[in-house]
């Protein structure tokens, strides 16, 4: 596969530069698949080697190039060299490619592409993840939904990529607005409609309560009182709080579960409230902590030491915030998971908020703080259902179920199944994801249904489209595996342009690992669709001779294989029928 390829080219180039094989691996890189026959399959940008130091820089990028043409020459496993703009194009034996992809595809089809030494180079340690983190009380909104399914890739991609992962949900848990809820619930609450829907139920108390407190001054009084017997931890509160929680808790884990979404800890900022107290004490002892004339308590995080910007950790009443609380639980989780690196994905409107707390743990002299870092995302536009403004992330997932069932009613190409409901959800669901991951996570987006649910067009629904016709192709005709397999008989354009395409998947992941992007993955999944679709219309199997048969069922299979991991790797489940 790659791996074999790149290595063969590297010791070829370590020959002539007089250099270790190593430092070619990541110089390379494959080609993007065309169909055009003569296109190469792997090229070195010279720039690289002058770059990574890796060889002297004499002359133009061109004459360089020339030079070290001149001196390399094809072999069994490359059959041709050219030059480039600035690059060496190197072509490997037709035959040779079809062999060792189909063997490497045929070892574990469940570790394609992970055990590349490209891969390999990359750092490896536990890693926290944080993502989701929804408010309990209030709405859970495109924000939310945004970080789960991110968070979610994230945590997917590092696991297979080795390292050992926590994946952790911090809820807003705490703060006045249980105050607003504690004291509201006891006026408006009701026990059955809390076990019957409870995020439903806790949203509109909270929601009434806001309300009328605009015309009840009492009712401020309470939830402050109501507040205050919290923080005191006194027992009928905390019990209320408690349960709130719980019942809350237990909610989002079913909806999660329909989203293939799962969490080792649901930690919350109430965990971290007793300990702002010992962060606040700390940073005094560090002279960190400055009083305000309004009493508050700031860090200075300005570079000249003039308040020109500070961070707030203490309100003038002695009560920690947000921030303070993010400090405390950043502390904590190194205590007690040793984290290698820590993650927490929000919407850009934090990036501030982040960008303080690691400042603030850094000069605290928490030098693992620079291992932390806040993956952010743009806005969503206009995420409605039928029924109105999305409330809860069920909302979400109803319509989208429904609006794909309603779709493959519609289909004539639509098989009969057991359950189409489910299947309908799953595609629905990654129809959600794709069309969230498809652009740089950075950019806002406008939330179209018809859009992405579209069939044909570059959307979630297409990728299981082609993994579904794939299964089906297979569950009616084989897996090609019964015969030893004669590379000659995949030597198609078709053919060739996905096992080329193939070769890129490390380096996919290899550049989402870095930047932590899903769009690499998802284009590459499209794009590998899209290759497929030809390929089934020009390399048909019924109707074959039967070795021919085989073989293209064997490629099928195999690509099969990679499309599912890598959806899976995205969040999506793969579905078999559709
Ligand atoms: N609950 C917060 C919100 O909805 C997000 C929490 C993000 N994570 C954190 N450690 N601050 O805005």
């Amino acid at each position: 596969m790659a791996c074999f390829f790149r290595r063969s080219i590297a010791v070829k180039l370590s020959r002539i530069l007089q250099q270790p094989e190593d430092a070619f691996i990541s110089a390379l890189s494959a080609v993007p698949a065309s169909k055009k026959q003569q296109n190469a399959d792997f090229r070195l940008p010279i720039n690289t080697l002058f770059k990574d130091g890796i060889v002297p820089s004499k002359g133009d990028l061109q004459s360089q190039a020339e030079a070290l043409l001149n001196e390399l020459k094809p072999d069994s496993v490359v059959e041709d060299i050219s030059a480039g703009r600035g690059v060496i194009n190197f072509r490997v034996h037709r035959k040779i490619l079809v062999q060792k992809m189909l063997e490497t595809l045929g070892k574990d089809d469940e570790r394609f592409g992970l055990d590349s030494e490209l891969l390999n180079r990359l750092e490896k340690g536990r890693t926290l993840v944080e993502y989701s983190s929804p408010n309990i009380a209030k709405r859970f909104h495109a924000g939310h939904l945004r970080s789960t399914i991110i968070g979610n890739f994230i945590a997917n991609l590092k696991q297979c990529l080795g390292n050992e992962v926590i994946r952790v949900n911090y809820l807003g848990d705490w703060g006045m607005q249980f105050g607003i809820l504690g004291a509201g619930f006891e006026k408006y609450g009701s026990q059955e409609k809390l076990k019957e829907n409870p995020l439903q139920h806790l949203f509109d108390v909270y929601v009434q309560v806001n309300r009328e407190a605009e015309i009840n001054e009492g009712l401020w009084h309470a939830a402050r009182e109501f507040f205050r017997q919290l923080e005191h931890h006194e027992d009928k509160a905390m019990s209320l709080w408690q349960q709130f929680r719980e019942i809350s808790v237990k909610e989002y884990e079913q909806v999660y579960k329909r989203l293939g979404v799962r969490f080792d800890i649901y930690s919350g900022e109430s965990f971290h409230e007793g300990q702002t107290q010992e962060v606040v004490q700390r940073l005094q002892n560090l002279g960190l902590l400055k009083t305000t004339e309004k009493g508050t308590g700031v860090v200075d995080l300005s570079p000249t030491g003039d308040m020109s910007t500070y961070s707030t950790v203490l309100r003038s009443d002695g009560t920690s915030l947000y921030i303070t609380r993010d400090i405390a639980a950043a502390i904590d989780r190194k205590e007690k998971h040793t984290f290698h690196e820590m993650i927490y994905v929000t919407d850009k409107s934090q990036q501030n908020h982040f960008g303080q707390l690691f400042q603030i743990l850094l000069a605290m002299g928490h030098s693992w703080a620079q291992r932390c870092r806040h993956v952010s995302f743009g806005l969503v536009q206009g995420m409605k259902t039928r029924r109105g403004e999305v409330i809860f992330l069920e909302d979400i997932l109803d319509e989208a179920r429904a609006r794909m069932l309603h779709n493959m009613s519609q289909s004539i190409t639509t098989k009969d199944m057991e359950n189409p409901e489910d299947t309908a959800e799953k595609v629905g669901i990654s129809a959600l994801i794709i069309q969230d991951f498809k652009g740089p996570l950075e950019s806002d987006y406008k939330f179209e249904w018809d859009r992405m649910l579209q069939a044909k067009g570059d959307t979630g629904v297409f990728l299981q489209y082609t993994h579904a016709r794939l299964c089906s192709l297979i569950e009616m005709q084989g897996n090609g595996q019964e015969l030893e397999l004669d590379p000659s008989l995949l030597l198609e354009p078709s053919s060739i342009c996905i096992l080329q395409h193939l070769l890129r998947y490390d380096e996919v992941l290899y550049h989402s690992a870095q930047d932590l992007q899903p769009k690499h993955l998802v284009n590459f999944l499209l794009k590998l669709c899209h290759l497929v679709a030809s390929a089934l219309r020009e390399l048909p199997v019924k109707g074959s001779p039967h070795n021919v048969a085989q073989a293209r069922l064997r490629l099928f299979s195999r690509t099969r294989s990679v499309l599912a991991n890598g959806m899976r790797i995205l969040g999506i489940t793969p579905v078999y029928k559709m």
